[in-house]
C-alpha cells in the first residue's frame, strides 16, 4: 500500500515537471510592451483598416473579464503586418473592418476602428462570451481599468469593446472622455459607441 501510493505521487510529480518543461516556453517580449522591473505599457493604436493594434487577452479562450486580471492581455497587432510585433492577429480577424476619424461631441477629434469580429480567426476570444471593454489608464473614473500604462497611441484615451457572443468590436481613441464612454450592464458595443458594424450590426446583446 504504502508503495503504490508513494509510486503514484512519483508518477503526478514526474508529470507536473514535463507539463512545466513542454507547456510553458519562455518567450522574449517586445521591448515595446514591457519594460524590464517597470509597468507593462500596452499601446494601441489606429492608423488605417489594414494597419493597427488592439487589446486582447494574452492566452487562448479567455473571457475579456477574466483577462482584466494582471498581466492578462496584449497588444496584437493587425494581420501580422507590423514586423516587430511579438502578438499578431490572424489574417481576417475582422470583417468588413471600418476606420473612422470624426470631430466628436466637444470637436476634440477620436478615431475608432470597428467591424465584426471573426470568430474562426479568434483563438483569444470565447465564442458565447458576453466580452466586456478595456480603458486606457487615464480614464478618470474608471473601476474596470486595466492596468497601468495602457494608452493610444496619438490620444489622451482609448475605450475598446469586445463582445464575442455578438461579435461586435470597437476601439474608439479620444481626446475628449465624453467621446469615449463604456457600455454598461446589457448594452452593446453599438449602443454606446456609434459606428460601422457590418454584418453584426443588429446583433443582439
Ligand atoms: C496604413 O498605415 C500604415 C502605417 O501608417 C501605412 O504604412 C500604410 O501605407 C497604410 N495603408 C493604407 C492602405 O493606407
Amino acid at each position: 500500500m504504502i508503495n503504490y501510493v508513494y509510486i503514484l505521487a512519483s508518477l503526478s510529480l514526474f508529470h507536473t515537471a514535463l507539463g512545466a518543461v513542454a507547456g510553458a516556453p519562455v518567450l522574449p517580449e517586445s521591448t515595446e510592451l514591457y519594460n524590464r522591473g517597470a509597468v507593462i505599457e500596452e499601446v494601441v493604436s489606429i492608423s488605417n483598416v489594414s494597419h493597427y493594434r488592439i487589446e486582447l487577452p494574452k492566452s487562448d479562450r479567455t473571457t475579456i473579464t477574466a483577462s482584466k486580471a494582471p498581466d492578462g492581455t496584449r497588444v496584437w497587432s493587425s494581420d501580422g503586418s507590423m514586423a516587430n510585433d511579438r502578438y499578431k492577429l490572424a489574417k481576417g480577424f475582422l470583417d468588413t473592418p471600418s476606420v473612422s476619424k470624426q470631430g466628436g461631441l466637444n470637436n476634440a477629434g477620436f478615431v475608432q476602428l470597428s467591424g465584426c469580429i471573426n470568430l474562426d480567426k479568434a483563438p483569444q476570444l470565447i465564442p458565447s462570451d458576453k466580452g466586456g471593454f478595456y480603458r486606457s489608464s487615464s480614464a478618470s473614473v474608471d473601476p474596470n481599468m486595466n492596468f497601468q500604462g495602457s494608452r493610444c497611441e496619438g490620444y489622451k484615451q482609448f475605450v475598446e469593446c469586445v463582445q464575442p457572443s455578438n461579435k461586435q468590436f470597437i476601439l474608439r481613441c479620444c481626446n475628449d472622455e465624453e467621446d469615449c464612454p463604456a457600455p454598461s450592464g446589457s448594452q452593446k458595443c453599438s449602443d454606446v459607441l456609434k459606428g460601422s458594424y457590418g454584418a453584426c450590426a443588429e446583433a443582439r446583446t
